[in-house]
């Protein structure tokens, strides 16, 4: 039998964005075998119902499991807002980490949080899951929210740097620009594929950006050292989506900046 120490880290997201957590992981991790998970038959999350999105995720945990993961890291935003106590429940001990946690550890972690930015899928920004975590951090944090539905599908088309992706983002951040905000959370894992033109399109160098990608893959080699969990040898990546695996293929290796084996398509 496998140590359990060989066991993979599971990962998981709608389609794409979840890769700029598994990015992090891997470069944090260079030893563990990693399982990334991608729905990308049913991507986008953020403009769907709670009971749907939560369905959705608990099929993959599900899925991890079976799979024997040691941990689970929830690289979905909206999953995160909508499902992280049903996956905690589901996954039965096996450690769950997620990036509303994360993002909202790393803001604090900057000097600056008097006036926080957020945007998010609709579904994360209805949710007000980045409101509560960061008045329970400080309740006197001002929050700005604004959810940017149009990022998701653009990302996953690898639009992140062409006129089109600059007009929309200019349209979303413009509210921003009068709101003296002192640091802007980037609330969907989608969002950081756009992190090079986001400080242009703020024209102000001093607002910091928040990505919750090496936060929560520092959480999760922290998480690991303590159990004595870390994996010694492998350095696996694994995908598994749920449709078009060559798409998902060339974007994930364009995104990673390395090659990948191939990516098998499952139905859940
Ligand atoms: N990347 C995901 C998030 O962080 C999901 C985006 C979507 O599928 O709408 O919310």
């Amino acid at each position: 039998m496998n140590s359990p120490n060989k066991a993979p880290i599971g990962i998981f997201d709608s389609g794409i964005g979840g890769l700029t957590v598994a990015k992090a992981v891997a470069e944090a991790l260079p030893n563990e075998h990693i399982i990334y998970f991608g729905d990308t038959a049913r991507v986008p999350y953020g403009i769907k119902s709670t009971e749907t999105v939560r369905d959705y995720a608990l099929q993959i945990t599900d899925f991890l499991i079976q799979k024997g993961v040691k941990m689970i890291l929830i690289a979905c935003n909206t999953v995160s807002a909508f499902a992280k106590d049903e996956i905690i429940q589901l996954a039965k001990g096996i450690p769950v980490l997620d990036v509303i946690s994360a993002g909202t550890e790393t803001a604090f972690s900057h000097p600056k949080h008097q006036h926080i930015g957020v945007i998010g899928t609709l579904g994360t920004v209805n949710s007000e899951a980045y409101i509560r975590a960061i008045k329970e951090h400080n309740a006197s944090t001002v929050v700005s929210q604004k959810a940017c539905p149009l990022l998701v599908p653009l990302a996953e088309e690898g639009w992140i740097n062409n006129d089109i992706a600059k007009l929309t983002l200019t349209e979303y951040l413009e509210p921003f620009k009068s709101l003296n905000i002192d640091s802007l959370i980037l609330g969907c894992t989608h969002y950081p594929l756009f992190k090079e033109v986001i400080p242009s399109i703020l024209a102000n160098d001093n607002i910091e950006i928040i990505d919750s990608a090496e936060s929560i893959a520092n959480t999760a080699k922290m998480k690991l050292e303590a159990m004595r969990a870390l994996n010694d040898s492998s350095g696996k990546f694994e995908c598994y989506v749920t449709d078009r695996p060559q798409r998902f293929h060339e974007l994930a290796e364009r995104f990673l900046g390395r090659k990948i084996s191939n990516v098998i398509v499952t139905h859940l």
